[in-house]
């Protein structure tokens, strides 16, 4: 640990705060000035009382202060921690933890299906079709094989509508530059997937916040907005396993939508990046309303992200300036990589891979309610897909929620990433649990955080 912040320990002079409150300004300003960072460990009472000189009871006094002030938290048995929100740039800090906050799917079978993949493709007689530039919106085998593909979910569409993207972001930035005006808002549940506000500020477009309830938007905030919103009208949405709140909109939550959209004109783009670990029959957006729905998929949550292989679909008039766009951002999608992801679907291996990741959801979801279940910080778990919403309880606020899981090296991302517009009051963090290399190591984790969630609150803040 670099220990310069002890520095700011200034020496006693006549009339000083006592050597206690010393120690507990110390760590106010350095973390105030960051040479402190959430989730950094402390020097035990001992170490740090003989390096200020100092008795073991005074800095434990000094800690106690600090507790007080919410600046950090202390786990018997663990040690002591800076609270507050993790900083979730510092790749060195994250690797002794879980990362709860990255939205990835399980890992187990894929390294050894992908070196079958890549022995199958280097026997193949001849590459050259992967080796150059495609069409932009993917080559016509593989946008079929995408078709047959989509077909299985309920959505129905031809080849010629199909584009082949550089995994489930692109096609959300290339569905957002081909449906809205710069300075319109797109309107989109009022906590949203950060990676739709990336793109919608990278094109210039404001997002509208409709109201969600458990079944996620909510068809009359949706109406109102409607009513008020200039043209052309946009709505993004997840209606299966939303990120982050994990809701899945009913069938009639779905066409109750369907006829505010169909009523003034709005097209819908639908995100169903976790929609291929559906397994209960609802019917898309886009099978509901296929002349107004773009419909947007990703291998990455259910194969693996490194494939960065999406598909988008919906109406001609809208697809004829997706390739225009797949040109200006990527030219094409790797041919590589989709003949990877194509191959897959076409020998079975996708099928296999979805049915692993399907049941792994499962067993982490289960394990989730098992061990949260009835955490008293806990008001409800939404769990669904890959990610659960845990509703936190009064008095916890997620920022004190996250600096708790963090004094117990589980990384949480901060709720107000996923706010549209002006911060909410939501009480609520999500929970990403594929990325754990395992159910038992998800298992340990979810019960350290039951642990330090267990505790009596404290609050942060000075
Ligand atoms: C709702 C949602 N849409 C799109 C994406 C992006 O998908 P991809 O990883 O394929 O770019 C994600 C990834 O987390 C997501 O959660």
């Amino acid at each position: 640990m670099d220990d310069a912040w002890l520095e700011r320990f200034e020496p006693r002079t006549p009339g000083d705060e006592p050597a206690y409150a010393r120690i507990a300004d110390a760590i106010a300003s350095a973390i105030a000035d960051g040479a402190l960072v959430a989730g950094e460990r402390l020097p035990t009472h001992r170490a740090l009382a003989q390096r200020l000189g100092v008795a073991v009871p005074t800095v434990s006094r000094g800690y106690q202060a600090a507790a007080d002030r919410g600046l950090i938290v202390s786990t018997i048995g663990r040690g002591t921690f800076v609270a507050g929100i993790p900083n979730l740039r510092d790749e060195h800090e994250r690797s002794r933890w879980l990362d709860m906050a990255v939205n990835a799917p399980a890992r187990g079978p894929h390294e050894p299906a992908m070196r079958v993949a890549l022995e199958k493709l280097s026997r193949l007689p001849d590459l050259q079709a992967e080796l150059g530039y495609a069409a932009d919106i993917g080559s016509a085998r593989h946008r079929s094989l995408a078709g047959d593909w989509l077909g299985r979910r309920g959505v129905d569409a031809s080849p010629d509508d199909i584009a082949i993207t550089h995994g489930g972001q692109h096609a959300l930035l290339v569905a957002f530059a081909a449906t809205a005006h710069a300075r319109e808002a797109v309107a989109t549940e009022a906590l949203t997937y950060p990676g739709a506000r990336s793109a919608a500020q990278a094109l210039g477009l404001g997002l509208a916040p409709i109201t969600i309830d458990d079944e996620g938007l909510d068809p009359e905030a949706f109406t109102s907005w409607c009513r008020s919103a200039g043209t052309p009208r946009v709505l993004y949405t997840t209606p299966f396993a939303h990120n982050p709140t994990a809701r899945t909109q009913s069938a009639q939550r779905r066409r109750e939508l369907v006829d505010v959209a169909r009523r003034y004109d709005v097209t819908i783009i639908e995100d169903d990046v976790f929609g291929m670990l559906d397994d209960t029959g609802t019917p898309p957006l886009a099978a509901m309303a296929p002349e107004r729905t773009l419909h947007l998929t990703s291998f990455s949550k259910a194969l693996t992200p490194g494939l960065r292989c999406g598909i988008l679909t919906g109406p001609s008039p809208i697809m004829q300036r997706v390739g225009p766009l797949i040109r200006a951002t990527i030219f094409n999608a790797a041919p590589l990589q989709t003949a990877i992801t194509m191959a897959w679907v076409q020998d079975g291996t996708a099928d296999r891979l979805v049915d692993w990741q399907r049941i792994q959801a499962r067993q982490r979801r289960e394990r989730a309610l098992g061990v949260l279940g009835d955490c008293p910080a806990v008001r409800s778990l939404t769990a669904t897909a890959l990610h659960a919403w845990v509703q936190l309880a009064a008095p916890w606020t997620p920022a004190e929620a996250i600096a708790a899981a963090a004094s117990v090296d589980v990384l949480i991302g901060p709720t107000s990433h996923f706010a549209v517009g002006a911060p909410i009051d939501e009480r609520g963090v999500r929970l990403c649990l594929g990325n754990a290399p395992s159910v038992q190591a998800l298992g340990a984790a979810l019960e350290r955080l039951d642990t330090s969630w267990r505790r009596p609150f404290w609050a942060s803040g000075t």
